[in-house]
């Protein structure tokens, strides 16, 4: 058996499928270089079927992700498949992942077919993924409640078709780790052709196991898990991948392999996450959290000092924690700008961007005179937003904010070609900066989530805000960042809109 595991990331896809958690084409792109640039082996980018938003995202990764393979998701059907084999076409290594259900409750009550009409599907599906790439992934969706019989006639049937991995997904979260790993180890024995393919496991942490069966399928003998980052997935997530990656390298005397993440990516990767789809991670979460490694009571820390393994298992700096070190200055000059940006992965599309990206860097060491890397992502993603989908632009701010006064805001505004004034007073700054926004925009969103965190340390951090608005059972996320929370506050609102307002859908791809 492989000592190789290969760590598939569904961020993008699965991950996506937490309300609000949704991405555009240019954060997907952000999203995709951290992942290549930590060495993921599969990156799942979508389900281009879904949307056109979404057949346009995976295509763009497919177009500039050259280390890892790319995939797309498709159900058995054969126009998924084929805006699955369109959206891949252009990548140096691409993937196709067709799934349909096989759990006699899914089969009978959401497919309404026989198992055998699924079994047909199924091997129907392979042979339209043929069509477009050798490399083919199949799910069985609900693994976890089928039935084992029936699982490895399916099985056997779709690699015979071709399929050359196959997945086990715990769709609803419903296993625990001994049984989950029987059923693994069950199928890899009894399935006649299971050597021909790489084994894979999906779970969803319902119960909070998501990572604890990944391993003890990986123990009986799976190679693939399906991942993460922080953990995000639909309902309570999908198991986390620097857990998983984090679990196999440092007990690599129980699982016997080791994957090829370059572990020092991974808490750029969870902060790049969080800050895109505005889901904090909770200080006390395992490898990512502001906590993770830090100790608190007396004991701990005296021992820590003596002797770093006394309490720590792992250490921070080879998960990429500290990585926050002061890059560049105000007196730094436009190459050291421009190096630092490639080295963050940043797509600098022409000498015109790099000027207008390089100004705004002036601006801001005017103001913080110490520039770090989660300072310049936040430059990024406010660059990221291309100009023709800025439907609104703060051009100007005043706010008030004085004991024994009504907090009021007056913003000057680019509305489409024209420049406008909104004033409103509110609760405080930042509601009565949303209240003027809207004098202008009558968007008639439902405001979700606002949330505040700041970059980095020292009360000169920029703040970087999220708002997550929704409006006919569409969820938008928007993110600003500034020295000053309120202006942070005024252009996340505002992102939050332009996405809303752009050509940006998205359906729930979960059948
Ligand atoms: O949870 C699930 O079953 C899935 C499949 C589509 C792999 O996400
Ligand atoms: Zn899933």
């Amino acid at each position: 058996m492989s000592d190789q595991l290969i760590i598939f990331d569904t961020t993008m896809r699965d991950g996506e499928q937490s309300p609000g958690a949704s991405m555009t084409r240019d954060e997907k792109l952000r999203i995709a270089r951290q992942l290549e640039r930590m060495r993921v082996d599969v990156i799942e980018a979508g389900f281009a079927a879904a949307s056109n938003g979404d057949f346009e995202a995976v295509r763009a990764v497919a177009e500039v992700i050259k280390e890892s393979t790319v995939c797309s998701l498709a159900r058995a059907n054969e126009s998924d498949i084929r805006r699955s084999g369109e959206a891949i076409a252009p990548a140096a290594r691409g993937r196709i992942h067709t799934f349909i259900a096989t759990s006699p409750i899914h089969m009978e009550k959401k497919l309404r077919m026989s198992a055998d009409q699924v079994l047909e599907q199924a091997v129907k599906a392979i042979g339209w993924a043929r069509e477009y790439t050798d490399d083919i992934e199949f799910s069985a969706e609900d693994a976890g409640r089928s039935e084992i019989d029936y699982l490895c006639r399916i099985f056997e049937a779709v690699i015979n078709a071709g399929a050359t991995t196959i997945n086990v997904p715990d769709t609803v979260g419903y296993n625990v780790p001994e049984q989950f790993a029987a059923t693994i180890r069950t199928l890899i024995e009894r399935v006649p052709n299971s050597d021909k393919v790489v084994w894979s496991v999906h779970c969803h942490n319902d119960l909070g196991l998501a990572v604890a069966n990944s391993l003890a399928a990986v123990r009986a003998g799976a190679r693939q898990i399906e991942c993460t980052v922080n953990g995000l997935g639909e309902r309570a997530g999908n198991a986390s991948l620097e857990e998983v990656v984090m679990a196999v390298r440092t007990r690599r005397d129980i699982y016997q392999c080791d994957t090829h993440i370059d572990t020092t990516q991974i808490v750029p990767a969870s902060k790049l996450v969080s800050g895109i789809t505005g889901f904090p991670v909770q200080p006390n979460k395992a490898i990512v959290g502001a906590n993770a490694f830090s100790h608190e009571s007396g004991i701990h820390q005296d021992g820590v000092l003596k002797h770093r393994e006394t309490y720590e298992i792992m250490r921070a700096e080879d998960v990429g924690w500290g990585a926050n070190k002061l890059v560049l200055g105000k007196h730094s000059g436009r190459n050291a700008f421009r190096s630092r940006l490639i080295e963050l992965g940043a797509a600098i599309e022409s000498e015109a961007h790099l000027n207008h990206a390089f100004a705004r860097f002036k601006e801001l060491a005017d103001k913080k005179h110490e520039i770090f890397d989660e300072d310049l992502q936040a430059l990024i993603s406010d660059e990221a937003v291309t100009p023709e989908l800025e439907h609104y632009r703060l051009v100007a701010s005043c706010f008030h904010s004085e004991t024994g006064e009504t907090p009021a805001a007056r913003l000057t505004l680019n509305v489409g070609e024209a420049e406008v004034q909104a004033e409103a007073n509110g609760s405080g700054p930042v509601d009565a900066a949303f209240k003027a926004i809207e004098t202008v925009a009558k968007s008639g969103t439902e405001l979700l989530l606002y949330s505040v965190n700041a970059i980095t340390t020292g009360t000169d951090a920029q703040g970087e805000v999220t708002v997550r608005l929704s409006r006919d059972g569409k969820v938008v996320n928007g993110q600003g960042a500034d020295t000053d929370i309120i202006v942070a506050s005024a252009k996340a609102y505002l992102n939050a809109l332009n996405k809303l307002h752009g050509k940006f859908e998205k359906l729930n791809p979960q059948i």
